[in-house]
């Protein structure tokens, strides 16, 4: 691998990081920053808000395949997921089921760089998260979803979940992939369990080596456009869609603790 990256995919924003995944001069946005959907809830709370909202849907072709990328721009609230975002996302992933239906596959590009369910909207933000992931559940079964984390922030909280459910998880070494994100984990239990501004520790627990390594991402790349381009067209050279999830039963939630965990196969 070269010491010097030409191409750094996190050195971009949401808007040419999208176009950077699509076959060039392909790329077209839909309800971009002219369409001024933004979130009607975050001048109320004294925040700016953004024309986008923080999430560019990309139209274009990947290998000459029709194609969608979404990118969430990681320097507008840490990526955070409110409303209109996470409308724009399940929204996407919906009709790409639609076009698949209709004998025209489209291929579902994910390049997430997000903090989770935005903060300053968090039921709605709550609500847009089970719309995608019931969305990915439901294309995932028709042809690949394929989420790119390699961006500055990576992904947490709520997308996290989302990202787990996609058929290929490609990730960079600078990215990182968390439920919980260190702020939080900080804040809820203290620094002694995580302190927020050790950030070799944040890598070493939630880095995207560390999450290939353990096998929660099918593939380590560098932060470079064509290496990540090419992992890109690999993930939909093989069409095979994913069988169903079949979740385990999940133990009656009413027992106590010890039975509960025994039921989940846990020795409390
Ligand atoms: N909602 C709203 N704003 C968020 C956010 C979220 N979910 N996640 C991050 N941000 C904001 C931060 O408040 C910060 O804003 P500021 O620049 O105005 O201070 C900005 O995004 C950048 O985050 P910062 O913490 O400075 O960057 P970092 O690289 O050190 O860490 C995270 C990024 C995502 C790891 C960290 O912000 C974090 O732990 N966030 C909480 C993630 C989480 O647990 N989400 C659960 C919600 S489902």
């Amino acid at each position: 691998m070269s010491l010097l990256l030409a191409e750094s995919f996190a050195e971009r924003g949401a808007r040419e990081r999208a176009v950077s995944l699509l076959d060039p001069q392909s790329a077209r946005e839909l309800i971009g920053p002219f369409a001024r959907l933004s979130s009607p809830y975050l001048a109320a709370q004294s925040v700016v808000p953004q024309s986008d909202d923080g999430t560019v849907v990309m139209r274009g072709t990947i290998g000459g395949e029709r194609a969608c990328v979404v990118a969430t721009d990681g320097r507008f609230l840490g990526g955070s997921i409110g409303e209109i975002g996470g409308a724009k996302i399940a929204g996407s992933l919906e009709l790409a089921r639609r076009d698949f239906e209709r004998g025209t596959p489209t291929r579902m590009v994910l390049a997430l760089d997000t903090g989770g369910i935005r903060l300053q909207e968090a039921n709605l933000g709550i609500l847009a998260v089970t719309e995608i992931c019931d969305a990915i559940v439901a294309l995932r079964m028709l042809m690949p979803v394929v989420a790119v984390i390699a961006g500055r922030v990576g992904v947490y909280g709520g997308l996290s979940l989302s990202t787990a459910l996609c058929s290929t998880i490609i990730v960079s070494e600078g990215a990182r992939i968390g439920l919980n994100g260190p702020d939080v984990v900080e804040t809820e239990s203290g620094i002694d369990e995580m302190d927020s501004s050790d950030r070799p520790l944040i890598w070493r627990v939630t880095g995207g080596r560390m999450r290939f390594e353990a096998g929660f991402a099918s593939e380590l790349v560098a932060d470079d456009v064509p290496s990540i381009r090419s992992a890109v067209e690999r993930a939909f050279a093989d069409p095979h869609p994913l069988p169903p999830l079949d979740p385990p039963e999940f133990p009656d939630p009413q027992l106590d603790r010890d039975a509960f965990l025994r039921a989940m196969g846990i020795d409390p």
